[in-house]
C-alpha cells in the first residue's frame, strides 16, 4: 500500500529543492539566496538558534545545522568567537559546495535531514527556516512533515534542539508561508518530546523559536 505521508513529504522536499536552487542561483549566499527574510533579520535569527547552547555546554559543543544553506550560521558563530564542532546538511548541492569552500574544516553534507539515521549525532541540533515555508503544500501535509522533522531533530540531539516557525498571531498570512499557533506547538512538544522546553514569542518578528531539551529523570 502507498504510504501517503511519505509521498507528501517527498513532494514537499522536491518543491523545496526546486525553490531554493532557484533562489540561490539568483541571489547567491545572502538572505535572499536562501529566501529567509530581510537582511536585517539574519543575525537576529542566528543568535536565536545559538540560544539553545546551555551555560554548561562546554568549550566546543557539537552542533548539527539542519537546512544549513550556505553555512551562514557558522559564519555568524566564527565572527563572534563562538567555538562549535559544527556540521551542516542541506538538500541544495551548490549551497553545500559554497559552505565547504568557505569552511574547509567543518563538515557539510548534501542530505535530507528526514533521511538521517535515528541516532544522536550532535549535542545540539538547530533548524533555522525550514518549518516556515509551505509553497503549494496543504496545511495538513505540512503539519505531518513538521512533526516528523521535529521528532527527527530530537532523536539526533544529545542535549537540545532549536527551531523556528511563523506565528499564527498575525493579521496577514502570505499564502506560501506556513504559520502555526505557538500553543499547539507547545502542546505537541510537551506531550510527545519533553516537558523541558522554552518557547520564545517575544522578539520583533512574525515568528517564534522553540527550544527542547531531554527531560530530566525524576528523583
Ligand atoms: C530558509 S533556508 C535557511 C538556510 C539557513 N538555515 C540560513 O538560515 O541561512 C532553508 C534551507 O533548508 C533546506 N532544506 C529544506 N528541507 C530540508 C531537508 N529536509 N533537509 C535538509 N535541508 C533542507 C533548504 O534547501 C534551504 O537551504
Amino acid at each position: 500500500m502507498t504510504d501517503l505521508s511519505s509521498t507528501a513529504d517527498a513532494a514537499i522536499l522536491d518543491a523545496y529543492r526546486a525553490h531554493y536552487v532557484r533562489t540561490f542561483s539568483a541571489h547567491g549566499p545572502t538572505s535572499r539566496g536562501v529566501d529567509w527574510g530581510a537582511p536585517g533579520d539574519v543575525d537576529m535569527r542566528y543568535g536565536k538558534m545559538l540560544e539553545v547552547l546551555e551555560p554548561d555546554a562546554g568549550v566546543r559543543p557539537s552542533l548539527l545545522d539542519v537546512g544549513c544553506g550556505y553555512g551562514g550560521l557558522l559564519d555568524y558563530a566564527d565572527a563572534r568567537g563562538i567555538a562549535l564542532d559544527y556540521s551542516g546538511v542541506d538538500i541544495v548541492p551548490k549551497m553545500i559546495a559554497h559552505a565547504r569552500a568557505k569552511h574547509p574544516s567543518a563538515r557539510f553534507e548534501v542530505a535530507d535531514a528526514l533521511a538521517l539515521p535515528d541516532a544522536p549525532v550532535a549535542d545540539y541540533v538547530v533548524c533555522n527556516g525550514i518549518l516556515t515555508l509551505k509553497l503549494e503544500a496543504s496545511i495538513l501535509d505540512m503539519d505531518r512533515f513538521a512533526r516528523r522533522l521535529i521528532r527527527k531533530m530530537f532523536t539526533l540531539a544529545r542535549r537540545g534542539i532549536a527551531f523556528n516557525m511563523m506565528t499564527s498571531h498575525v493579521n496577514f498570512m502570505a499564502p506560501t508561508l506556513y504559520y502555526k499557533n505557538p500553543l499547539e506547538i507547545a502542546a505537541f512538544v510537551s506531550g510527545e518530546l519533553s516537558n523541558r522546553f522554552r518557547l520564545d514569542h517575544s522578539y520583533p518578528a512574525y515568528e517564534f523559536t522553540v527550544y527542547v531539551f531531554p527531560a530530566r529523570s525524576q528523583p
